[in-house]
């Protein structure tokens, strides 16, 4: 057989993008293992077997074999998970501390917030060169949340994006078709700016990241696509100022009642900005990032705190959007840029948005990406209005 080197077999395997389990069990103590395992695979439906590779030298591995029960449990992540992963993936001793689960019925740890569990007794173990062959029995099997998984590629972590497809379901069919007529116009961008490009339609009191294309410059991150902010200053300014007098009113009726006025005018001044440019502009990476994290939280969690959470970051983002004068000649954290897309009837349904990277861009280069972006936005609209039925 060819001498395969190790560098040049991880780095080869390394581009096959796999999922993300954790495989867990109890100790004879009672005391909670944990292993992260990309190897797992759905073996046979009749009998209900499924399988996975752990390396022999794993410790875990060893604690799992060598206690008196024979059942284990397949946590499959959620993309929101990459802590718990690398948690885990390490070789530390309560890999699962600070980490919320509770034992399945047939006695495995169920980490909360995963996609799906697996409850397995134990099948068969082989031989596999360096690693063990396992097959499970599936006793118990269930789905616990929708989130999108956690995926590992060329030793990175991202998650699922359907493309330009949307996964909340509560889109219109209408407008996905819509979503796709403008995708190469999308990709294209992406592709020249060696950007991230997304697409967000809005829905009643939110906007809804229906599309996304190219992968984001920061590392570890997960797709946008799904995710839901709320339609309301300073971001969205897109819709605000150019879906008509109803969107207007119904972003700046958001502002929070205690505010001060001169807010509003704050506001209403970014508005005529968006209006005058053709587009929103988000620089700051602090503020922008902060938004994420909580868009994030809030859409993972689904909890009302974490939305009320989002409201006050967004709110607190007032500067960061619509408000800098970029200068060719300076350097900003330049954030996001937006720009309109217009559907046959001249409605605003999409906005069309090119992410920044984490450092400084050059006030020249954000003009170019800017002017770049509207004309994409532009070569949309002209598809929406030519080709949609
Ligand atoms: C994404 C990812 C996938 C992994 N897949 C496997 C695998 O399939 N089999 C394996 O033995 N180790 C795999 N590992 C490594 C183990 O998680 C890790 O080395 C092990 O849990 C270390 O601690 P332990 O051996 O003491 O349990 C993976 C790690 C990561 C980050």
């Amino acid at each position: 057989m060819a001498k395969i080197e190790a560098y040049e077999f991880r780095r080869v395997l390394g581009a096959f993008p796999t999922g993300v389990v954790i495989v867990t069990g109890m100790d004879d103590a009672g005391q909670p293992l944990a292993m992260t395992v990309g190897s797992f695979v759905s073996v046979s439906l009749d009998p209900a077997l499924v399988g996975f590779l752990p390396t022999k030298t794993s410790s875990s591995w060893a604690a799992l074999q060598n206690r008196k029960g024979t059942r284990f449990g397949i946590n499959v992540l959620a993309s929101d998970q990459e802590d718990l992963c690398r948690a885990v993936a390490s070789r530390k001793q309560d890999k699962l501390e600070g980490f919320e689960w509770e034992l399945s019925e047939h006695g495995s740890p169920i980490l909360a917030d995963s996609v799906a569990f697996i409850d397995c007794e134990m099948h068969s173990v082989s031989d596999a060169g360096d690693h063990d062959w396992v097959m499970g029995s599936v006793l118990d099997l269930f789905t616990l949340s929708s989130s999108l998984p956690l995926l590992f590629f060329r030793g990175g972590y991202g998650s699922f994006a359907p493309g330009s497809m949307a996964i909340t379901t509560d889109i219109p069919v209408s407008v996905l078709g819509q979503l796709d007529l403008i995708r190469p116009q999308m990709e294209r961008l992406s592709a020249e700016l060696v950007a991230e490009v997304s697409v967000m339609t809005r829905l009643e009191g939110e906007l809804v990241n229906v599309g996304s294309a190219g992968a984001s410059t920061r590392a570890g991150r997960s797709s946008r696509v799904g995710i839901h902010v709320p339609f309301m200053p300073p971001i969205g300014g897109v819709f605000a100022a150019f879906g008509g007098p109803e969107a207007e009113a119904a972003w700046l009726e958001q502002i929070h009642p205690d505010a001060d006025p001169s807010l509003r005018e704050h506001f209403e001044a970014g508005l005529a900005t968006v209006r005058e440019r053709g587009y929103a502009s988000g620089i700051g990476h602090e503020q922008g990032a902060g938004i994420e994290v909580s868009a994030r939280a809030a859409f993972i969690g689904k909890d009302p705190a974490a939305r009320e959470k989002l409201r006050a970051v967004v709110h607190d983002a007032a500067e960061t959007f619509n408000t800098a004068q970029v200068q060719a000649d300076g350097d900003y954290e330049f954030h996001s840029a937006t720009a309109p897309v217009f559907d046959k009837d001249g409605a605003c349904l999409f906005s069309m948005t090119v992410w920044g990277s984490d450092a400084l861009t050059s006030g020249a280069d954000v003009l170019a990406i800017v002017e770049r972006l509207q004309r994409a936005a532009d070569a949309a609209s002209q598809e929406l209005k030519f080709r949609s039925r």
